[in-house]
C-alpha cells in the first residue's frame, strides 16, 4: 500500500465537511468473501451524515460482515467503500477509525483485566488526549450510571450486558462521525437495552451517521430513518424504517429464499 507524501498522521484525519447529499458511510456493491466462503454479494448502501439506517436480517445474513467492510476489518474483494465520499476501500482499520468511524463489534469489546474507569480513561485519551479525559468521564457515568457504580470493578467481571453498556461508552462520550453498533441489545436485559439505545439516540442527536446491525428489529427501526434488510449476502429490501416492518417479517422468517444453497450452519 503506497505511503502518502506529505501527509501528517495526526490523530485527526476526518475530511473537511463534504458536499450536500454525500453520504458519511457507502458502501457501492460490496463482494467479500472469508477464503473460499463468499459471504456479500453486491450490498450497497449509503448512511446519510448524520443519519440512520438499521441493517436487518436473518443470522448468517452478512450483517457483521457489513460491519466489518466497513470499519476495514474485511477488505471487499469487489465494490468500494467511501467515508464522506473518499474511497477508503483497502485502507486499514486504524486509518479508517482515524477518519471518525467507530465500530462496536459484537460481543465483549472490553480490556476484561482493566477496570471500568480504566477502560473508559484509555479510550478517552486516545480521542480527546488526557485533559478531556475528566469531562468525557462525567457524560459517560452521567449517560450509563450503572457503569459509574462499577467504576472500580475489574471489567472482566461484568455481566455480557454490562460489558456491552461500556463498549457503547467508551464510544459515545465522544461524539464519532460515524458509529457503527452490531447487535448491541443482544442478551441485554430491558433496561440495559434502554440504556443502550438512549445513548444511540443521544449519539444521533449530537450528529453522528448510525448504522444498527440489530436481529431484533423493533428497537433498531426506532432509532433510525431507513432499513436496509439483508439475506443470503444480499439486499432483499430498503426503505423507510417505518416500513419495514413487514419486510422483516418476511426475511425473518426465511422468506428470503432458500438456506441450503449458501451453507448455512446448523
Ligand atoms: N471469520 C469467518 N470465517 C468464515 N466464515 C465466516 C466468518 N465470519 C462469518 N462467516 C460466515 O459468513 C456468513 C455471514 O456471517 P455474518 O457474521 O456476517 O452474519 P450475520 O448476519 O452477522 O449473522 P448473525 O446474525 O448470526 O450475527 C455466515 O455464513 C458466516 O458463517
Ligand atoms: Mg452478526
Amino acid at each position: 500500500m503506497a505511503e502518502e507524501k506529505g501527509q501528517t498522521t495526526g490523530p485527526d484525519q476526518r475530511a473537511p465537511a463534504p458536499g450536500p447529499g454525500v453520504p458519511a458511510l457507502a458502501l457501492e456493491a460490496v463482494h467479500a468473501a472469508y477464503g473460499p466462503y463468499r459471504a456479500l454479494f453486491g450490498v450497497s448502501l449509503a448512511v446519510p451524515p448524520g443519519g440512520g439506517v438499521a441493517l436487518i436480517g436473518p443470522n448468517g445474513a452478512g450483517k457483521s460482515t457489513v460491519a466489518r467492510v466497513a470499519s476495514g476489518l474485511v477488505v471487499p474483494s469487489a465494490g468500494r467503500v467511501l467515508l464522506d465520499g473518499e474511497d477508503v476501500t483497502g485502507r486499514p482499520a486504524h486509518e479508517i477509525a482515524r477518519r471518525g468511524l467507530v465500530h462496536v463489534p459484537e460481543g465483549r469489546a472490553v480490556f476484561s483485566s482493566l477496570s471500568v474507569e480504566e477502560n473508559l480513561v484509555l479510550s478517552f485519551a486516545a480521542r480527546v488526549g488526557r485533559r478531556g479525559v475528566g469531562a468525557a468521564l462525567e457524560r459517560a457515568y452521567a449517560a450509563f450510571p450503572v457503569l459509574a457504580e462499577r467504576r472500580r470493578q475489574e471489567a472482566g467481571t461484568l455481566s455480557g450486558g454490562q460489558q456491552r453498556v461500556l463498549s457503547l461508552a467508551k464510544v459515545l462520550a465522544v461524539a464519532p462521525r460515524c458509529l457503527v453498533v452490531d447487535e448491541l441489545s443482544l442478551g441485554l436485559a430491558p433496561v440495559m437495552v434502554d440504556a443502550v439505545y438512549e445513548g444511540l439516540a443521544a449519539a444521533r442527536a449530537a450528529g453522528t451517521a448510525v448504522l444498527v446491525v440489530e436481529q431484533h428489529v423493533e428497537r433498531a427501526l426506532g432509532v433510525v430513518d431507513d432499513a436496509v434488510v439483508l439475506a443470503q449476502g444480499r439486499v432483499t429490501w430498503r426503505g423507510p424504517a417505518d416500513q419495514a416492518q413487514a419486510a422483516v417479517g418476511l426475511a425473518l422468517t426465511g422468506g428470503g429464499g432458500d438456506p441450503a444453497e449458501s451453507g448455512a450452519e446448523g
